[in-house]
């Protein structure tokens, strides 16, 4: 298709004007047009409001602290318990019958767990936690599929005070065992396996493998859910059914400090080692919980909520665990991958579950377009009434496909910009008071101050282009890199003067002041929603004996956002095998660092475009890999070195 039958095809589906809340929709809407109003009016005072939500053992005296930028404190010298809020509190005011989890395994079994059985399970995990010598403030590993015990260890951990450190089980021993050492976990929580795309995939041998690259680790306890063959290390390995189903149900819970910690997640930054993001428990909890309840509009009497995403991420730890539980959601989770075992299954579970509000990632979006639209057609989706997006910025064209094929036109759809390190919602339209704009993430949530700027931080006018920076502490920021006050300081606070947030993402301004995020401006890729660095996957590559160079590029994928493209220069005595060789190279990253990290191409090159300085000009890179016309390259000390690699480029003419 050409350009202009692209864009005329899609200003035909965008109405004038956008698309307004549908008026029932917002009539009943937890929060309508005035929130802004009220948040703006007393900033700190709104999430003091939203922080009553929760149930606290004792008040807090100061909401913000933030006498020590940027390190804050927020609700100081206020005690909760997270997991008395996420789960007991409901049992207690009478809804111990009410379905927490609609868990769904891939291979069709699934599970139903009830508030009250929740309760239950996350005792009986609490005291065997304790039984293995885990106290508060210290470090659990958890290395699961996505299964009930997985949400059952993170809020057993919380109940004790215990900081949980989930790392994705698409990673790899080594990344694994990095993670561990860094936060000196005693602990590791893991299964046998889960189920992905049909077949049981093992996760215990990964651990295994683990604990033979770090120190530190006492126990295993490990869930028993594929049933495949473990290898077991006496004294240390514990199976879950013979330590934990015989716990009592009953656990005393304390309140800890607002401050106390909840979660390390480790995330990639610019350089090769990933950065432990600290969250911690009255903030981060209050955050979720209303963000959750305000941009998905959740009605925990009638909703049944979806998120489509992993546990191991940080989508799945706001809003698959900790926001929906403190609304007392009933949500939906599901094991195993959207194509098995067909093409149909999401929307099978739509259907059969009644969900009426889904939340996942355009690169999903983007594949069930490429599926057709028949897909989708073929069930009954009509209790969906509200969309969600998150991870990369929505492309028009995904979004009016989501809108259409996924919402029957009805729902609205909330983009929502956040990361890692924020915790919870930032930027979203909010369903009952946003007219909606695709592509937009339109407007900071109320509460949160945001602005674009240009390099030397002042605000850009409507219509140009610059970075995102957020110029007041939310409640549910990152408190620190675990371990690493300087680098915390460096990466975030550092670009723009005290207490302006550097976020690394790009941002356009149009006319109305609305916010359209462009993507990372960091050395950070974007593959299918996940944050992967260029030097980490850089790192990988040349630890193996043949590669004495490489440079990594995030070049455009037209289904995950950004695929990643790899220049290497062999080593002297290294022979150049072909594809023999490439394949190699690609097995080797996904051992260093996993599956997801794998490059999509890897190109043998004799040289590297470099500035006189010597860095590499990825820009220049990404220009080959995208079969687009040289930019600028003046600055190479050999503007030859790139007809070369040009060259070796099947796609670039
Ligand atoms: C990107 C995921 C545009 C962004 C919750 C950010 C988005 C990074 C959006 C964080 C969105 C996330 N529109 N870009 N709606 N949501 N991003 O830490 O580049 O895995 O900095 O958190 O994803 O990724 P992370």
């Amino acid at each position: 298709m050409s350009e202009t039958s692209d864009d005329q095809s899609l200003a035909s589906q965008l109405p004038e004007g956008g698309f307004p809340p549908p008026p029932e929709f917002a009539a009943a809407a937890n929060v309508g047009p005035d929130v802004y109003e009220r948040a703006a009016a007393d900033r700190v005072g709104f999430w003091e409001d939203a922080a009553r939500r929760l149930d606290w053992a004792q008040p807090w005296e100061t909401a913000l602290d933030w006498t020590d930028p940027p390190f804050a404190k927020w609700f100081v010298g206020g005690k909760l318990n997270v997991a008395v809020n996420c789960v007991d509190r409901h049992v207690d005011a009478g809804h111990g019958a009410q379905v927490a989890y609609h868990w769904i395994g891939e291979p069709g079994d699934t599970r139903t767990l009830t508030y009250a059985e929740l309760k239950d399970e996350v005792c009986k995990a609490a005291n065997a936690l304790v039984s293995l010598g885990v106290a508060a403030g210290d470090r659990v590993a958890i290395y699961m599929p996505m299964i009930p015990e997985t949400v059952v260890t993170m809020l057993a951990c919380a109940r004790i005070g215990a900081v949980h450190m989930v790392v994705f089980g698409g990673f790899s021993p080594d990344a694994l065992a990095s993670r561990i050492t860094d936060a000196d976990a005693k602990v590791v929580v893991t299964a046998d396996g889960g189920y992905r795309r049909g077949a049981p995939s093992a996760l215990k041998p990964n651990v295994d493998e683990a604990l033979t690259k770090t120190e530190g680790v006492r126990s295993v306890l490990v869930v028993k859910r594929t049933e495949q063959d473990v290898e077991w290390t006496e004294g240390r390995d514990v199976w879950w059914h013979e330590l934990v189903d015989g716990q009592s149900t009953e656990h005393e819970a304390e309140a800890f400090d607002a401050e106390h910690p909840l979660y390390i997640m480790y995330t990639s930054g610019t350089t090769a080692k990933p950065k432990g993001i600290l969250h911690t428990s009255g903030g981060y909890l209050a955050q979720v919980a209303y963000t959750h309840w305000a941009t998905f509009d959740l009605k925990p009497d009638t909703d049944v909520f979806w998120t489509a995403a992993d546990v191991g991420w940080v989508t799945g730890h706001s809003y698959i665990v900790y926001g929906p539980l403190a609304n007392r959601a009933t949500s939906v989770m599901y094991e195993g991958t959207p194509e098995t075992p067909h093409r149909g299954r999401w929307w099978e579970i739509v259907q059969e579950y009644g969900v009426t509000i889904l939340y996942t990632a355009p690169t999903t979006i983007r594949t069930f377009m490429k599926w057709g639209d028949d897909v989708p057609a073929g069930f009954d989706l009509s209790s969906l009434r509200m969309l969600g997006s998150v991870g990369e910025p929505i492309n028009p064209e995904a979004w009016l496909w989501y809108h259409k094929n996924i919402g029957g036109g009805r729902c609205p759809i909330a983009d929502t910009w956040w990361q890692t390190e924020t915790g919870g919602h930032m930027i979203t339209p909010l369903p009952g008071a946003t007219t909606l704009k695709p592509g937009s993430a339109q407007r900071p949530f109320p509460g949160i101050s945001a602005s674009v700027v240009d390099e030397e931080g002042k605000p850009i006018e409507p219509g140009a282009t610059g970075y995102l920076v957020l110029t007041e502490p939310w409640p549910a920021m990152l408190r620190t890199i675990w371990g690493d006050d300087e680098r915390y300081k460096d990466t975030y606070w550092s670009r723009y003067g005290q207490g302006v947030y550097f976020a690394g993402d790009g941002a356009k301004l149009d006319e109305d002041g609305d916010i359209w995020l462009l993507g990372r401006v960091d050395d950070v890729m974007n593959v299918s929603g996940h944050r992967i660095s260029t030097t980490e996957v850089e790192s990988a590559l040349v630890s193996h004996p043949t590669v004495a160079e490489a440079a990594v590029v995030g070049a455009t994928d037209p289904t995950t956002g950004q695929g990643i493209v790899a220049f290497v220069i062999l080593r002297g005595d290294a022979v150049d095998s072909g594809e023999d060789l490439v394949k190699q190279l690609r097995q080797h990253v996904r051992k260093e660092i996993g599956p997801i990290a794998s490059p999509r191409q890897i190109m043998v090159v004799q040289e590297l475009p470099k500035t006189r300085s010597g860095k590499i000009m990825r820009r220049l890179l990404r220009d080959v890999a995208e079969n687009r016309e040289l930019g600028d390259v003046t600055t190479l000390t050999d503007s030859s070195v790139m007809d070369l690699i040009s060259s070796k480029l099947p796609s670039a003419s």
